[in-house]
């Protein structure tokens, strides 16, 4: 084995020149299971849950990890996860039905629904999910409903970061949790309802890289909890942070040092868990990418190479595949997998067959002038946010996904087939 090719990545290398993930080189599994392919490492993912656990429980040890599903809700991946000791932040109601199916128990399952109609409240009241509202008048709809013994909510403290605007989930602009002066009304009045058991929520913005950040957004929260804690009298059973942990998607950018992030973090917490006397409450991070986008890859072929002003390599996979560079201009990194030994001689812009200009994954790129039609090029970091946001559009159908493990492969999704395409539709309506 050689090193890694990506980062810290070792699950990802060469052999002579052939990318290999887990032992399995990418151009073998691209024959056997088609293209465009996601191919997740399980080992990696394990690894990120590891991690991410030690590093907080080494300070602080009530710490856990809710996976946010709605970064990959594949079952395999999130029953792994679940088995390692994750619960699950939901974020609509087949997320909460993936999480129990997974095997995680109710009280671990926080749901996170945003503008949650009355249907959504009442599913997960009926089946005992934990619900975190994220507006005052959210609650007083429950009420009509049924008030549940444990509520949380999700706060807005009023900052948010990320490197992509689309990414910034708190502050002014965001369409997202309590603005400050509700929150006070909101835990009041669900005290009044008979509310017994409470928990505080904050979610400010994804992909972040600096380790500075968490510590500072950290206090912010706890600078409104625990004085409406001592107010009202009552005890918070959890402080969730969110996700948010980045990756760097970038050659130039560094890993997060999670070490430094959890002592940090949790340095805070202690001032200030000490300074309100409100004990010591689970501390709850919910990541997505964190977990798993490192460990996946988008495989896709070449289907066409066009000589025009530019130089186009045009892939069967597109923007229905992974839609990040579309939606928000997102870099993903891009390697030639028959031969990474191959000088990145030509300057290339590589597109996908959608019917729309936005449908180009990098512009400019240096990429082998070997690239031939029938190779692959592998996405990297495709593992968040890749199959979960991907579509039909243009009539494609979904690709397949792919869990590797110590030299094995698993299909663990399919891939779509035309009848999946029309599924539920009819071509004779109105004889
Ligand atoms: N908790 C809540 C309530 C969330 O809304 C999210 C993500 C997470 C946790 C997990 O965040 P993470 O650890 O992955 O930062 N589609 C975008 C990312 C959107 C994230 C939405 N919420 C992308 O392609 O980068």
């Amino acid at each position: 084995m050689t090193t890694p090719v990506w980062k810290s990545v070792s699950e990802l290398n060469h052999r002579n020149g052939i990318l290999h993930l887990e032992g399995i080189a990418i151009p073998d599994l691209a024959r056997t299971f088609g293209t465009p392919l996601y191919v997740y490492s399980y080992n990696r993912i394990k690894k990120n849950y590891h991690r991410l656990v030690n590093a907080y429980r080494a300070h602080y040890p009530h710490f856990e990890v809710y996976y946010a599903i709605k970064a990959n809700n594949n079952p395999a991946i999130v029953k792994l996860l679940a088995e390692e000791g994750a619960g699950a932040d939901a974020s609509c109601i087949p997320e909460i039905l993936i999480a129990k199916q997974a095997g995680i128990p109710d009280h671990r399952i926080l749901y996170s629904g945003v503008y949650n109609s009355d249907h959504d409240l009442r599913y997960a009241v009926d089946h005992r999910t934990r619900l975190n509202l994220e507006d005052l008048s959210q609650l007083y709809r429950l009420e009509k409903i049924s008030i549940p013994e444990f509520l949380s909510f999700r706060i807005n403290p009023g900052m948010g970061e990320s490197g992509i605007k689309g990414l910034v989930f708190a502050g002014p602009d965001a369409k997202f949790g309590i603005i400050e002066p509700d929150v006070e009304k909101a835990y009041t009045q669900a005290k009044e309802w008979g509310v017994k058991r409470f928990g505080i929520h904050m979610m400010t913005g994804s992909n972040v890289l600096n380790p500075h950040y968490f510590e500072q957004v950290v206090i912010k929260l706890l600078d409104i909890a625990g004085p409406l804690a001592k107010k009202l009298g009552i005890q918070f059973e959890f402080i969730d942070i969110g996700g948010s942990l980045g990756v760097p998607y970038r050659p130039e950018e560094e890993e997060l040092d999670v070490n430094q992030v959890a002592q940090s973090v949790v340095r805070a917490l202690r001032a200030k868990l000490k300074e309100y006397h409100m004990g010591e409450p689970t501390l709850i991070h919910e990541p997505g990418r964190y977990l798993v986008c490192d460990a996946g890859v988008l495989v896709a072929s070449v289907a066409s190479i066009k000589q025009a002003h530019k130089t186009f390599i045009g892939l069967d996979a597109g923007m229905q595949t992974l839609l990040r560079p579309a939606l928000h201009g997102a870099y993903h990194h891009i390697l030639y997998s028959n031969n990474l030994n191959a000088p990145c001689d030509r300057k290339v812009n590589v597109v996908g067959q959608i019917c729309e200009s936005t449908d180009t994954f990098a512009k400019d790129a240096m990429l082998p002038s070997a690239t031939a039609i029938g190779d692959q090029l592998v996405f990297l970091n495709a593992g968040a946010y890749g199959y979960s946001m991907s579509s039909q559009y243009n009539s494609k159908m979904r690709p397949a996904e792919v869990l590797v493990k110590d030299g094995q492969a698993c299909l663990i999704r399919k891939r779509e087939q035309f009848d999946d395409l029309i599924k539920g539709t009819q071509f004779a309506v109105f004889s």
